[in-house]
């Protein structure tokens, strides 16, 4: 596929940020160039997600607007991958009619050859099995593609030396108000000796931190070489990597939450004191419509749990405001929740119904929008003032940060703020505003040489704004100055 050129364009979850790498592999290895503006391509493809009605209104204008370049390109081919193209199936044409290519979330393997076939005409398109059709062999080799796929793929991944490593795909928790088990199949996990593998070679090719990916990552569960796996078996096996520095696994689920997996915090130094575990609600009923399978107490209980093995977890939570019937005491009861439990930072949504999904068959969406905006104003700024709070704590301490890279929204006023030139012991031809995370997960933003990125350095924390926090790097050797 020599004159293929293709762009990719992602939108949703960490999973589908990992999609985009074994896409861009499964191109790459067949002979296809994966480009970084839209504008070079010759392929168009979008890794869509349906979480929301937001995430896919934005995918159907933007296909939408690809008409007058596809008027002036005949040959241009667009592509609607992932979640969004498994929710609507056959009827996505209906929606997207530019669309060329249609691939579900578990056939990524397959869009090269899709791309061949579109060439030629429609149908160029694949979709997992319907989860109420069994399909379970049609899964398994899917699932065996990608695997093979992300095994072998280089490392890549969300900023340098980082990686997403898949544990668990699909979901079976079926939240009332959610699409993913809908779109990405029933809950499988992977087998150890796959996720080991990939760990290791990683980290062989230079990865320091590793995020492990699954919906539900502490339903993990498995059977090898004879003996049962959980999460916290994986998580210390993968953790002792050789030149791992950071573990982190996302997204916990608060009912799957364990001891065993609460003592990982306190007895495996590589992995992060980081726990997003959404609560989405504080108040019972709601909690009990929306299906989650814990009270508010059973919630607070693991949080206690994770922190008398971890006191300095940072716990992070989502939250969904307006869901339906959620009455203002409700709302007041989630809100009582937050500043109980002190997140270290945290995602607020408003509730949007999701066709097929049992919240939108069986409630109606009666949370006026203006409500839906209050509250998410309300309990967002709680957040933020839990996770400044927070913040300010660490002022005035070094902590050991993350470099990701160039800060992608430098702050202006941390440059100035920057401590006195040449203190970092290095040339400033190269120094920029770089962008980093503690062990827990915060953002530092301090003044350093590019060639950091993927690095771990100490920074002695300055200042702490909401979400950001400003700091000096540390250099132990040589004078300052
Ligand atoms: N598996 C993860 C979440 C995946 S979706 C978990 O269970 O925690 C990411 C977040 O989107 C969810 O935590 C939820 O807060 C939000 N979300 C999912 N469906 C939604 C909907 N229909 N409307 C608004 N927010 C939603
Ligand atoms: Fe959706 Fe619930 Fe599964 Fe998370 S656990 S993906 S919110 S159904
Ligand atoms: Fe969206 Fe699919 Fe992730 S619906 S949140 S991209 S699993």
């Amino acid at each position: 596929m020599h004159d293929v050129r293709a762009h990719i364009t992602t939108y949703g979850c960490q999973m589908n940020r990992l999609d985009a790498e074994l896409l861009a592999h499964a191109l790459r290895r067949d002979g296809a160039q994966v480009v970084a503006d839209p504008a070079d391509a010759n392929v168009l493809l979008f890794l869509t997600c349906s979480v929301r009605a937001h995430a896919e209104d934005r995918l159907f204008s933007n296909v939408g607007a690809l008409k007058a370049r596809k008027r002036r390109e005949p040959d241009l081919l667009v592509g609607v991958l992932g979640c969004t193209a498994q929710q609507y199936g056959d009827g996505l044409r209906e929606r997207a009619p530019l669309a060329d290519v249609v691939c579900g979330p578990g056939r990524l393997a397959e869009v090269p050859a899709l791309i061949r076939q579109a060439r030629r005409g429609w149908p160029a398109a694949a979709l997992d099995p319907p989860r109420a059709n069994g399909g379970a062999d049609a899964l398994a080799a899917s699932d065996a593609d990608l695997d093979r796929l992300e095994l072998a793929r280089p490392l890549g991944g969300p900023s340098p030396r980082h990686a997403y490593v898949t544990v668990m795909r699909g979901c079976d928790n079926f939240c009332a108000y959610c699409v993913v088990p809908h779109v990405r199949g029933p809950e499988r996990s992977r087998a150890p000796s796959a996720v080991l593998e990939e760990v290791r070679r990683l980290v062989a090719e230079g990865a320091r931190q590793i995020t492990l990916l699954g919906q539900a990552v502490d339903k993990y569960e498995a059977r090898e070489a004879g003996r049962p796996w959980d999460l916290a078996d994986l998580v210390a096996e993968a953790a002792g990597t050789r030149g791992l520095a950071r573990l982190h696994f996302i997204t916990n689920h608060p009912a799957a939450m364990t001891e065993r997996l609460a003592a990982v915090f306190r007895d495996v130094p590589t992995v992060c004191p980081y726990l997003h575990m959404p609560a989405q609600a504080g108040s019972d009923a709601v909690l009990h419509r929306m299906n989650r399978g814990y009270t508010v107490a059973d919630y607070e209980a693991r949080v206690a749990m994770v922190r008398r093995a971890r006191p300095d977890v940072a716990v992070a939570s989502d939250f969904i405001v307006g869901f339906p019937g959620e009455t203002e005491a409700d709302f007041e009861a989630t809100c009582g929740l937050a500043r109980r439990v002190r997140f270290a930072g945290g995602f607020v949504f408003k509730y949007s119904p999701r066709p097929g999904t049992f919240a939108a068959q069986a409630y109606r969406d009666d949370v006026p929008d203006a409500q839906k905006r209050r509250r998410h104003q309300v309990l967002l700024d709680l957040l933020q003032r839990s996770a400044a709070e927070q913040n300010r704590a660490l002022v005035g301490r070094t902590v050991p940060v993350f470099i990701e890279g160039p800060s992608p929204h430098p702050h202006l006023d941390a440059a100035k703020e920057g401590g006195p030139e040449g203190e970092c012991g290095e040339g400033d031809a190269d120094k920029v505003q770089l962008r980093g995370r503690t062990p827990g997960g915060r953002i530092v933003v301090f003044d350093g040489p590019t060639h950091l990125a993927g690095e771990i350095v100490d920074v002695q924390i300055t200042r702490a704004a909401a979400v950001t926090l400003f700091g000096e790097r540390c250099v132990s050797t040589g004078p300052a100055g």
